[in-house]
């Protein structure tokens, strides 16, 4: 019999390397190796029991990697801006090295476009730019490798977007993407996308995918969330330079990544048949929030929440 193959998946323990390696586990096709820094941990050991070889390693340590790349067919690449800042260029070049001098044959990297280059300079979105410098890096290389770029996370409602109460108790979300479509999909829904991208390796080697589940104004997802919460929540558009205001690195980091989407990313209809083709299960922005709405921590104290919810 055959020996199967066996995929690296990087960032395992988090979102997007979660939901692949599972995808991954659980279509049986590929043996699943994961690299973390930490093997002991709870997600490290569910993923080991579902069948997942651990391999300990960091992308800051490139003898790590050759190792956990020994006798490798394919990789999954993701590299965390939030934890690493600029350094997660050097970690990302690390990466592709690596798989460049183990020869893999099929590289499915997540990265972002250059909302640099798409405003023209206007502005500046290092997590979305170190993201495409990493895809023209691996490009260099001569790397066969698919890129992915994941739409903002439905789960950001739950983490860095969640939603707040004004001085009238009414809930609302704001920040500067005004009426302009926001493309958003579940990190969960990522794994179906690359476990076919994987599957079809002549297809996809070369191309770029953007992973997205739903395109619709913030207006309209306010909406659905009041629909299925059952409390009203209205959108706010802050513009870009108040929602940088508030001083943090990470405001300005947003309100600019925002402005470029506002101003010149319109439509996301290929990008959405695209991930739909690939990952018949991608979840609508409803039916994640039909699953996910235990998460979410709404306390109907007025009155007038629960009879506009049930008028909306
Ligand atoms: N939020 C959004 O809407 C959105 C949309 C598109 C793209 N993104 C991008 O997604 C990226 C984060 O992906 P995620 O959400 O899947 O991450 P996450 O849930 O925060 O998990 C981070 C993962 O990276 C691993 N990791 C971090 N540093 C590492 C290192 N030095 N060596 C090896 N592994 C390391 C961690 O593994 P261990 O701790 O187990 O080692 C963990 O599995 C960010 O760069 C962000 O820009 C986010």
């Amino acid at each position: 019999m055959k020996k199967q193959q066996t995929i690296l998946v990087t960032g395992a323990t988090g979102a997007q390397g979660g939901s692949v390696a599972r995808e991954l586990l659980s279509n049986k096709k590929f043996n699943v190796r994961i690299l973390t820094r930490n093997a002991s941990s709870e997600i490290a050991k569910e993923l080991q029991e579902e069948g997942a070889e651990i391999v300990t390693g960091d992308l800051n340590d490139r003898e790590s990697l050759k190792k956990a790349l020994k006798d490798v067919y394919g990789v999954f690449g993701v590299t965390s801006f939030w934890e690493h800042h600029e350094k997660e260029c050097v970690l990302g070049k690390n990466l592709a090295d690596a798989v460049k001098e183990a020869g893999i044959q099929h590289f499915v990297f997540s990265t972002l476009p250059n909302y640099s280059k798409i405003s023209k300079g206007q502005f500046q979105v290092p997590h979305y730019d170190i993201k495409a410098l990493l895809q023209e890096y691996t490009k260099s290389l001569g790397i066969p490798a698919t890129f992915v770029h994941a739409a903002f996370y439905y789960e950001n409602f739950l983490t860095f977007f969640p939603l707040q109460k004004d001085d009238n108790d009414n809930y609302f979300f704001g920040f500067p993407q005004g009426e302009t479509k926001l493309a958003m999909a579940s990190a969960a829904d990522m794994g179906g996308v690359v476990s076919t991208i994987f599957n079809f390796p002549t297809e996809y080697i070369g191309r770029t995918v953007a992973v997205v589940g739903e395109s619709r104004t913030c207006a309209e997802y306010a909406q659905i969330i009041s629909k299925i919460l059952r409390v009203n929540v209205q959108y706010k558009y802050i513009p870009g330079e108040e929602f940088a205001a508030s001083g943090s690195l990470l405001a300005e980091e947003f309100a600019s990544m925002f402005e470029v989407q506002r101003l010149f990313i319109p439509d996301h209809q290929l990008s959405l048949i695209e991930s739909y083709g690939l990952n018949p299960s991608m979840q609508t922005f409803e039916k994640w929030l039909v699953n996910n709405k235990y998460r979410f921590n709404i306390q109907k104290t007025s009155i007038a929440n629960r009879v506009s919810a049930q008028l909306a």
